[in-house]
């Protein structure tokens, strides 16, 4: 693998992700109303063509479900276009298990489906969103959530921490070049694609203005915490400092005003795309593990229902930083070792553990 090329990100398959993305599900109805919003502001007579949603780094699919129904339940109040739904992410995701999920074929979870949806036709896409997924002008709704804070290259390795919310100095900078460089080409990619009138509801990962972000709101830091397992593995012998080193996500957690920034200056180039920002906040969704914690879970039980919600996301990561020569039965035990001292430190110490959510939501509308 060449240099700073990120392993390959996947969330865990077999639904395993948004079984126990508690979270994220809530994180995504907190958005159904700016979706709804958005749908009321469209002029949905403009064009006979099908109305065209598209889920951008959507995962299993499972956590947006819910939105799906309530925003095809608004448009069939509203039209009888015909509606498209195509679900989006890099092409190690586990599809089959979206599909499966979508046609209420996933063991438990048969009721969810938007297969029997009359008039609904279902797609999905293995094409990144830093690049252009559509043709132009075919979307009439894109949603997104919790995904683009992945960037499309890894910029730096830290030596001391695993993520960018560690970082200083000439790497600190090299991350903020990415993701300011990376939400420019986003933003372009989706003008092209955005219909006339269209408009883009995201839910992304920030940092907000009391400086908290995904998993650090005033207790215990996720990631810090990430940081310090990963080199207890190193102390204790099972891993090298080369492994030790690459384990960087290759993510930042952006500003409101990064996210805004391209939209300030009328002679920017997403500006002069077409874009122009509707809507744009924050908010903090408290994590659903550490709230049952609170009110009364034993600390075991929380500390084996929680650390499954990091792992869904972060296990890629950590996989990837191995040595790909250590037979896989090794690379598995090492990455369980990592997260069951994750899991023991929580379950002995539980207090302040918790991911909780911080986002930055925005509507972003395409001129007619
Ligand atoms: C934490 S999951 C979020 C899934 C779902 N949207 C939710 O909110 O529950 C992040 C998803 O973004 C996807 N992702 C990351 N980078 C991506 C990219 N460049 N293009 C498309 N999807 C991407 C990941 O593969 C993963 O499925």
């Amino acid at each position: 693998m060449a240099e700073n090329a990120p392993a390959p990100i996947r969330m865990r398959g077999a639904g395993y992700y948004s079984e126990h993305t508690a979270g994220a599900k809530r994180v995504i109805d907190a958005a159904i109303p700016l979706v709804l919003g958005a749908i009321g502001r469209m002029d949905l007579s403009a064009s006979a063509a099908p109305f065209a949603i598209a889920d951008y780094g959507a995962a299993d699919g499972g956590t947006s479900i819910a939105l799906h129904h309530a925003l095809i339940a608004e448009l069939r109040s509203k039209t009888g276009r015909p509606i498209t739904i195509t679900h989006t992410d890099l092409p190690h995701n586990d599809f089959s298990s979206l599909f499966r999920l979508l046609h209420g074929l996933l063991p438990g979870r048969e009721s969810l489906g938007l297969a029997d949806l009359p008039g609904v036709f279902s797609f999905a896409s293995g094409t990144s969103f830093h690049r252009r997924i559509f043709p132009d002008g075919t979307v009439s709704l894109g949603f997104s959530a919790t995904a683009m804070h992945w960037l499309s290259r890894l910029p730096a390795t830290l030596a001391e921490h695993v993520h960018a919310v560690g970082a200083e100095g000439a790497a600190l900078a090299a991350f903020r070049a990415q993701a300011a460089a990376d939400w420019n080409t986003i933003l372009l990619a989706r003008a092209r694609e955005l219909a006339p009138g269209g408009r883009l509801v995201l839910a992304n990962f920030c940092i907000d203005a009391d400086g908290h972000y995904l998993g650090w709101t005033g207790g215990r830091n996720m990631h810090a915490t990430f940081a310090t397992h990963w080199r207890g593995l190193r102390a204790a012998g099972a891993i090298t400092a080369e492994e030790e080193r690459r384990a960087t996500f290759p993510q930042f957690y952006r500003s409101p005003a990064e996210f805004s920034a391209p939209f300030e200056d009328a002679a920017s180039e997403v500006r002069r795309a077409g874009l122009r920002l509707e809507d744009c906040f924050t908010r903090v969704t408290a994590c659903p593990y550490a709230e049952a914690f609170r009110v009364g879970q034993p600390a075991a039980e929380f500390a084996r229902a929680y650390v499954p919600t990091l792992r869904s996301w972060s296990e890629s990561m950590f996989a990837g930083a191995l040595d790909p020569a250590r037979p896989e039965t090794e690379r598995a035990a090492i990455i369980d070792r990592f997260y069951a001292a994750y899991e023991a430190d929580v379950a002995a110490a539980p207090e302040g553990h918790g991911m909780d959510y911080v986002h930055c939501f925005m509507t972003i509308a395409k001129d007619v």
